[in-house]
């Protein structure tokens, strides 16, 4: 049984056989019509989303699988009547044959699979990881930049509550000569342990508080929207960095623009023209790649 709660699992060799899966599923969606027959895969989600509760659903239908679902478990499931998660998980996984599970705690993900008889698919924890949105991100720029030995990038926005920026940064661990640009303002800095696992692993980290500090031909710019739903001053007012035109212009032709959306206004729409923004492109790679997750964890199991 194979669980995913964080990008630290991951090695390289999983992500390039994940991403040539990827491919294939582009390629020949049809081909695997068929590989999640008679499964049952649960989405349980105890906080909002639009694109990862729907990306995993179609990604089940298009394998052939079923669902069943609970979009609001916070208020629609019997958590509601003082049911925990850990019950829940305990219930549920004698229904079906995977879980998708979101939830606003950072270490439920893990927690659900230390009772689940059945593989946990981390769908976003608090404001610790998403690691399948950075399986879709890391994606993303292997299809854009062809490699991602060598990358720099810049990683921006809420990089404290970002979950998508924790699970990303861990990611690009896997590769070589990675320099990873984190700017934000100085309450919403990377945490520590971020920032300790980046050293680690020998990967240069920068921290940066203006755009000047950051070189125009980064590779790609991955801007993040403030996740105001986890402030506990919920006065904090913390002023944002936009990316408008006037921004792009500074950059090279070359670098992409990337987003986990849902956006706000840290990026301006006029920017959404320019062909150097992917985000939308990034959403709809999600599907296949979570597609080629689903079909390595289920599919003749
Ligand atoms: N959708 C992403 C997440 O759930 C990013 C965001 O909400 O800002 O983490
Ligand atoms: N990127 C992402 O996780 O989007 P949702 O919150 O809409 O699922």
């Amino acid at each position: 049984m194979r669980h995913i709660l964080s990008c630290d699992q991951f090695s390289r060799k999983d992500l390039m056989e994940l991403f040539a899966l990827t491919d294939e599923m582009r390629a020949n969606t049809n081909q695997f019509s068929n590989s999640l027959q008679g499964k049952i895969v649960a989405t349980i989600f105890y906080e909002p989303s639009t694109r990862t509760r729907l990306s995993f659903e179609a990604a089940i239908l298009r394998l052939g699988g079923n669902i069943i679902s609970t979009e609001n478990a916070k208020e629609m499931s019997s958590a509601i009547k003082g049911e925990s998660l850990l019950d829940t998980i305990r219930v549920v996984d004698g229904y079906c044959d995977a879980i998708v599970l979101r939830h606003f705690d950072s270490k439920a993900a893990a927690d659900a699979a230390a009772v689940s008889s059945v593989p946990i698919i981390n769908a976003g924890s608090g404001s610790g990881e998403h690691p399948t949105q950075s399986l879709l991100d890391a994606y993303t720029i292997y299809k854009y930049k062809k490699n991602l030995d060598g990358l720099s990038i810049v990683v921006m926005g809420d990089l404290l509550f970002g979950r998508t920026v924790h699970s990303l940064v861990k990611l690009l661990t896997l590769f070589e000569n990675v320099t990873i640009y984190g700017l934000s303002r100085e309450v919403l800095a990377l945490p520590d342990e971020y920032v300790t696992y980046l050293k680690q692993k020998e990967v240069s980290y920068i921290s940066c508080r203006s755009f000047d500090e950051i070189p125009c031909d980064v590779d790609v710019i991955y801007q993040t929207r403030t996740q105001t739903e986890r402030f506990e001053n919920t006065d904090l007012e913390v002023e944002e960095f936009i990316i408008d035109q006037s921004v792009m212009r500074k950059f090279s032709p070359q670098t992409i623009l990337m987003h986990p959306l849902p956006r706000r206004n840290e990026i301006s729409p006029a920017v959404d023209q320019d062909k150097r923004a992917v985000f939308f492109q990034q959403s709809h790679y999600g599907m296949y790649v979570r597609m080629s997750l689903l079909h390595n964890i289920l599919a003749g199991k």
